[in-house]
């Protein structure tokens, strides 16, 4: 049985691709996440076919960032497409113009923090303020938060902490960067198990390339789905 708590991310080039990964998980997966990697591939129309054909919720991860007016504009078209979440960079003002977009529908926005591939020395490039990223990342999810945010994406190491924050109550915590237990980390390095990254607070975890890349994919979907049961 499907569990809405893992979400596949389709990190897939075209619709075409999409489809087959989608068959071939069936009802075992619920829950579909759908980046900027397939915009040019057709994913919005894979959106709108899992979600109205196949009843499947949909994440669009497109990590919306501009001035507050084009940013609202942006969500409040996506928002046509009947989105479950939908993700913008946690700045304030972006938070804020989301939520404005948002008006009338029941699309979540979900605010990145601190993209996981930065470290510091790359902070110090774009001349983010100093500091450990750990405290910058909770001091940022803290402010999407308060801006209106529904929820924040998080590595598995950050959930515990964000779960934390008052400004955490009723929200979301997403996150990426779950293996279970003995499987290729690929390019993944602050990882949890899907059970740990529950049990720390998350309330949907991300799982890419376990599932899609593997040569039995509703096998892969089945054994993470026992062990988060
Ligand atoms: O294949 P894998 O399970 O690593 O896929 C994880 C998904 O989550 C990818 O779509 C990746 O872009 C996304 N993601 C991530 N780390 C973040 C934000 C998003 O891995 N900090």
């Amino acid at each position: 049985m499907a569990d809405d708590r893992l979400i596949v991310a389709l990190d897939v080039p075209n619709i075409v691709q999409g489809l087959q990964v989608a068959d071939a998980l069936g009802d075992a997966i619920s829950f579909y996440k759908i980046g900027l990697g397939m915009l040019t591939g057709g994913g919005l129309a894979l959106a709108n076919e899992l979600k109205g054909e196949r009843g499947k919720r949909i994440f669009l991860d497109m990590k919306l960032f501009d001035i507050g007016a084009t940013v609202e504009a942006a969500v409040r078209g996506l928002c046509q497409y009947d989105l479950d979440f939908l993700t913008v960079h946690g700045d304030p003002q972006v938070v804020r113009a989301a939520g404005e977009g948002k008006r009338g529908s029941n699309t979540k926005i979900l605010a990145v923090t601190i993209l996981t591939s930065l470290d510091r020395a790359d902070l110090d490039a774009n001349m983010i303020v100093a500091g450990d990223i750990a405290e910058i990342t909770l001091a940022r999810a803290a402010r999407a938060l308060e801006s209106g945010a529904d929820g924040v994406i998080a590595s598995p190491q950050e959930a515990a902490m964000i779960r934390a924050l008052p400004q955490a109550k009723g929200k979301l915590i997403v996150t990426p960067g779950v293996r279970p237990a003995g499987a290729d980390l690929d390019d993944q390095k602050r990882i949890a198990t899907p059970s740990q990254a529950l049990a720390d607070g998350a309330d949907h975890i991300v799982v890419g390339r376990p599932i899609w890349a593997a040569k039995d994919m509703r096998a892969a979907a089945q054994a993470i789905l026992a062990d988060i049961a």
